[in-house]
């Protein structure tokens, strides 16, 4: 699978990888806050050079997972249609809701989470190996 952006970065912490933005540099929390506003949900380069999107809750603070962009059907990057309050997938049609969770196929799964934590006031992803909180199902993708 193709990768969004440049080759993965190195980042990391632990497991972790530092979220990388359109141009390849580590996302700072507090200034990604100022320049996307609440419901905003935007791809960064996330674990394993995945795209993934970075979250903002309403309360204008980052939502501690990602959502990786990856379609559970064949593969492609699913767009966000901010519209429709959905991820809808161009090529077959799939379709997800705003947490990822899937509500159309031909989409077998929900798209997968990864943590996004903050440390030293940059974003990182960490795999997210526990119950999938959308489902209350452990993670197909772990
Ligand atoms: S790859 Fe997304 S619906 Fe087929």
């Amino acid at each position: 699978m193709p990768s969004f952006f440049a080759p993965p970065g190195s980042g990391g912490s632990g497991g972790g990888t530092i979220a990388k933005d359109a141009i390849g540099n580590d996302i700072i929390a507090t200034e990604w806050l100022k320049t996307h506003g609440p419901g905003d949900r935007t791809l960064t380069q996330g674990l394993k050079g995945d795209p993934t999107y970075l979250v903002v809750e309403n309360d204008k603070t980052l939502a501690t997972y990602g959502i990786n962009a990856v379609c559970t059907h064949l593969g492609c990057v699913v767009p966000w249609n901010k519209a429709e309050n959905k991820f809808i997938c161009p090529c077959h049609g799939s379709q997800y809701n705003n947490q990822g969770t899937v509500v159309r196929g031909p989409a077998p799964l929900s798209l997968a989470l990864a943590h996004a934590d903050i440390d030293d006031g940059k974003v990182v992803f960490v795999p997210w190996v526990e119950t999938d909180f959308r489902t209350g199902e452990n993670p197909w993708w772990a």
